[in-house]
């Protein structure tokens, strides 16, 4: 299945364009979220409206839409899917690809993305063999571009030969595999997320502004490159990321069973913002006012650190456990000082003074500090930094 799975589909200008709409059909079957990129080529032969109907999303045309460029520029939509697909890719897409060349919407997508391109090459047989469209197929292998077909067989065009494009059900399957064969497959990892919530009585209760945004992120990063990942999350408002082992909890408490739970992992993530204090006791019924206008005095009690915990376990310790430091001073300093503390081997830091918009924000701007030292990443979508946080992780698991 490809539950979950956001593919950017680059259908180029070609007679097999019509079949662009097939194999978004079959991926949405399988719980693929598609967004697709027309050329202008590829508007000749199927319109926006027809791709964006099977798609269910938005159709993007046009690198100087300026709309477009204020809701979700193309640097951003060249990176937040898993897998970018060309169906068809012509002889002029493959050249530009090959070349370098970024004059439109879509060749700007793919010299802009970091994610892996799969392309499904469709042209006439004469155009295929051309020594210039050999050269450029060798280079996009080279450069880790992956290919569906070209098959033998008959074209549009009357002759015969190889250029047809591959079938959509092929297609799919290479798309499939693509996901399926990441860096991290085989690997379990941990992801915490979101803040917890901690009763005061049964309807009150202590929380933070955690959004679970760069959690979701995270897990959905890891997954794309082919781990399994188990994702313990408390009470989030940001979407649960789909294909993905879920486990909701509340309170720190439940979320330490979860995490001991869904160990041993190879490595683990602590993004969630966890309530530092819980109630000394538990209140059965809701505390009332009284007439004298007392003020309850609420006496708390520490809660466990999950991150301290997991990275001091010996048996069970995952290889790699990442700590996240939300901090509104020192940022270095303290995460430096943290990552001692709490024994694990990276941590995540970030500045989350209320200025910086990055708590429940769309953006991160983290410093990642490791026993080589701090090394500060440029503000960037949390989606991005959940990326290269997770090829990092995909290195260090090697
Ligand atoms: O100590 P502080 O809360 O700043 O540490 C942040 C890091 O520790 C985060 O990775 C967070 O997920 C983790 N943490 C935890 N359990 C706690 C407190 C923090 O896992 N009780």
């Amino acid at each position: 299945m490809l539950a979950g799975k956001r593919i950017l589909l680059i259908i180029g200008g070609g007679i097999a364009a019509f079949k662009a709409l097939d194999v978004i059909r079959r991926l949405r079957d399988q719980g693929a979220i598609v967004t697709p990129v027309l050329t202008r080529a590829g508007q000749e032969f199927v319109t926006p409206l027809s791709a964006s109907a099977l798609a269910a999303q938005k159709v993007y045309t046009d690198l100087f839409d300026l709309t477009d460029e204020a809701e979700m520029g193309h640097i951003e939509l060249s990176r937040a899917s898993d897998l970018v697909v060309v169906v068809p890719a012509t002889a002029d897409l493959m050249a530009k690809m090959a070349n370098g060349h970024a004059d439109d919407l879509a060749s700007t997508l793919l010299m802009a993305t970091d994610k892996r391109v799969l392309i499904a090459p469709a042209m006439n047989v004469r155009m295929w063999d051309h020594p210039a469209t050999r050269r450029n197929a060798e280079t996009l292998r080279g450069d880790g571009v992956l290919f569906a077909g070209p098959v033998e067989g008959a074209m549009a065009c009357g002759e015969f030969g190889p250029g047809r494009m591959a079938e959509p059900e092929k297609i799919v399957a290479a798309i499939r595999d693509a996901l399926a064969n990441g860096p991290l497959k085989g690997r379990h990892v941990l992801v915490t997320s979101g803040p917890t919530h901690e009763p005061i009585d049964p309807v009150r209760y202590i929380a933070n502004r955690s959004s679970g945004a760069q959690g979701g992120a995270i897990a959905r990063a890891l997954s794309a490159l082919g781990a399994e990942v188990s994702f313990v999350t408390g009470p989030a408002s940001a979407p649960r990321p789909e294909g993905v082992r879920v486990t909701e909890v509340e309170t720190a408490e439940q979320m330490l069973n979860a995490v001991t739970a869904s160990l041993p992992a190879d490595a683990a993530v602590f993004a969630a913002a966890v309530a530092d204090w819980r109630m000394e006791t538990q209140q059965t019924g809701k505390i009332k006012k009284t007439a004298a206008g007392d003020v309850p005095a609420l006496s708390l009690t520490e809660n466990p650190d999950i991150l301290a915990h997991v990275a001091h376990l010996n048996d069970m310790r995952p290889r790699l456990v990442v700590g996240f430091a939300a901090e509104t001073d020192d940022v270095v300093a303290h995460a430096t000082a943290k990552r001692a503390r709490k024994g694990c081997d990276w941590i995540v830091a970030n500045d989350v003074s209320p200025e910086t918009g990055i708590m429940g924000g769309t953006e991160n701007a983290v410093t990642l500090i490791t026993e080589a030292g701090a090394e500060a990443w440029p503000r960037m979508s949390k989606d991005q930094v959940a990326a290269r946080l997770a090829g990092k992780i995909a290195e260090a698991l090697a």
